[in-house]
Order: C-alpha cells, then sequence, then structure tokens
C-alpha cells in the first residue's frame, strides 16, 4: 500500500477528479477528508468509502473562507490525529466574453481557483510544519499554461479569468515550495488537460461538450481524451514517498497537448 496510515485533504471532492482521488488513495490505505462545497455530494461519497471499508470523514467547507478552512483542519486532527497530504482540488469556471466580463466573474473564480489554494495552504501548513512531514498537490489546468484558440471545437470563448487563475497557481506552487521545503513539505502542481467530469457540463451543452472533446483529442498525442484515473493516478504519484525528491514541479497530465500559444 503507498499512503498506508497517511491522512489526506482532497478539497472539491464531492466529484469529478477529487471524487476519484479520494477513492484511489483510500484503496492505497489513506484516511481521507472529502472537504467541498456540496453537501450532498459529500455525503455520496462518504458513504460509498464507508461501504467499502475505508476510513472517511466528511466536511462542507467554502475554499474561499479562511475560518472555515482552520475548521476543516481542526476536525481532520480530531478524527484522525495529523494531515499528511493535502490536494488543492476545488474549482470553478465562468466563461465569459473579455468585454462582458463582471467583476463578479472575475472574483468567484480567482476567490476559489486561487485564494482558495492559498488559504488552504497556509491552513494545512501549521499541521505540517509540527510534523516535518507533509505533501500537497495543487491541481491547475492546461489552461493556466497557454492561451488556447477561442471558439475552437466548441471551447467557449473568454476564459481569461480561469486561466489567471490557474497560471497563478503554478507560480504560487513554486513559491510556495521554496517556502515549505525546508519543514519537509513537497509542493507541486498537476496541470490536467480535457476529462469529461461534471464541470464540463456547466458551460457547455451536450453537443458542445461532445465537440469539444473531437476537438480534444485532436490536439493531444495520445488522441484520445484523458480519464478520471489517468489524474487520480498521477496526483497519487506526488503524495506518495516515491516522489520525495519532486519539489516545485509542474506535471502537464494531457496526452501531449500540441496546441498551447
Ligand atoms: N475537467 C477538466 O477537464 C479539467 C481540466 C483541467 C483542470 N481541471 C480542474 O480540476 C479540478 C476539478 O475539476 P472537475 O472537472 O473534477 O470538476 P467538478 O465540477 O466535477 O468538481 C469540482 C468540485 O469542487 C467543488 N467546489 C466548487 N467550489 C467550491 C468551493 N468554493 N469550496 C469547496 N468546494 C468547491 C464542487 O462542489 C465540485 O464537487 C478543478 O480545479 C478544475 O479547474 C479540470
Amino acid at each position: 500500500m503507498r499512503l498506508k496510515d497517511r491522512v489526506a485533504i482532497v478539497t472539491g471532492s464531492g466529484s469529478g477528479f477529487g471524487e476519484a482521488m479520494v477513492k484511489r488513495f483510500a484503496e492505497e490505505g489513506a484516511a481521507v477528508v472529502v472537504a467541498d462545497i456540496n453537501g450532498e455530494a459529500i455525503e455520496k461519497v462518504v458513504g460509498e468509502l464507508k461501504q467499502a471499508g475505508h476510513r472517511a470523514l466528511g466536511f462542507k467547507v467554502d475554499v474561499a473562507s479562511r475560518s472555515e478552512l482552520k475548521e476543516l483542519m481542526t476536525a481532520t486532527v480530531r478524527e484522525f490525529g495529523r494531515i499528511d497530504i493535502l490536494v488543492n482540488n476545488a474549482g470553478v469556471v465562468r466563461p465569459r466574453p473579455f468585454f462582458s466580463m463582471a467583476d463578479e466573474d472575475w472574483d468567484v473564480v480567482l476567490a476559489v481557483d486561487l485564494k482558495g489554494v492559498f488559504f488552504c495552504v497556509q491552513a494545512a501548513a501549521e499541521y505540517m510544519i509540527k510534523q516535518n512531514y507533509g505533501k500537497i498537490v495543487n491541481i491547475s489546468s492546461v489552461a493556466g499554461t497557454g492561451a488556447s484558440p477561442f471558439g475552437g471545437g466548441g471551447s467557449p470563448a473568454g476564459n481569461i479569468n480561469y486561466a489567471s487563475a490557474k497560471a497563478g497557481v503554478i507560480l504560487l506552487t513554486k513559491t510556495l515550495a521554496r517556502e515549505l521545503g525546508p519543514s519537509g513539505i513537497n509542493v507541486n502542481c498537476v496541470a490536467p488537460g480535457f476529462v469529461v467530469t461534471p464541470m464540463t457540463f456547466t458551460t457547455r451543452s451536450k453537443e458542445q461538450a461532445e465537440t469539444h472533446l473531437e476537438a480534444r483529442k485532436k490536439s493531444c498525442v495520445m488522441n484520445r481524451a484523458g480519464t478520471l484515473a489517468d489524474i487520480a493516478n498521477a496526483v497519487l504519484f506526488l503524495v506518495s514517498d516515491e516522489s520525495s525528491f519532486i519539489s516545485g514541479q509542474l506535471l502537464c497530465v494531457d496526452g501531449g497537448r500540441t496546441d498551447r500559444m
């Protein structure tokens, strides 16, 4: 078992990538905390984990709230005694054309996708520093590594807020790696390519999603879409002790995208 007796918090683990991660980590022996803003989703995932015989705690949290994140850490330590692993995965999208992007569209995405990562690391690092051990992985996106062609393959034009937040996550990761490395904490970043999750349909119709999927398949050298397991396995490596000498790095899990600017 690669995470035997480790304690892992994954934000946004009520669905999509986060759900796949908590299930994968639990299979590898970790006690997991399903931290999400969606109470019903938490209940479902925690129920399935417990049904499978795993140790799991559900905690409803908004990652944009510093005080709620402090409570998340306290509850985790109360339940499982420590915090070994943190994956900052919660994220939202609000695609809007450049000139009609309102303050709120910008603020919500930056608050959840960037500031939330900073708040969550600040809250968890306090415990990891005392342990002199921690593994942190921040989920960025290929959208944070280069500009996509607008409108291509049903891709919604105008993700300047999301791209800015996700690019910020990459340098935040590198800076945190410098801050926290001397305390035995590895901080790395994963930038997934396109994978069909509930997020896919928050901004696209079914037809748009299918067109987008076909375009994305063509723009990566593996000529296929990613899967939840592709992402969960990459993150598993980075939160395990197999990656002990890796910190401050960006791992693109995108099938080899060729269309970045
Ligand atoms: N799906 C993709 O193709 C793709 C590609 C690159 C990056 N990503 C990133 O991967 C991460 C997971 O995305 P996904 O596709 O699994 O999406 P998803 O919508 O299935 O999951 C996101 C989860 O985050 C939760 N969440 C949203 N706002 C929150 C908040 N304020 N506090 C706590 N939880 C909150 C949601 O309830 C949801 O359970 C996101 O950061 C996303 O930007 C996704």
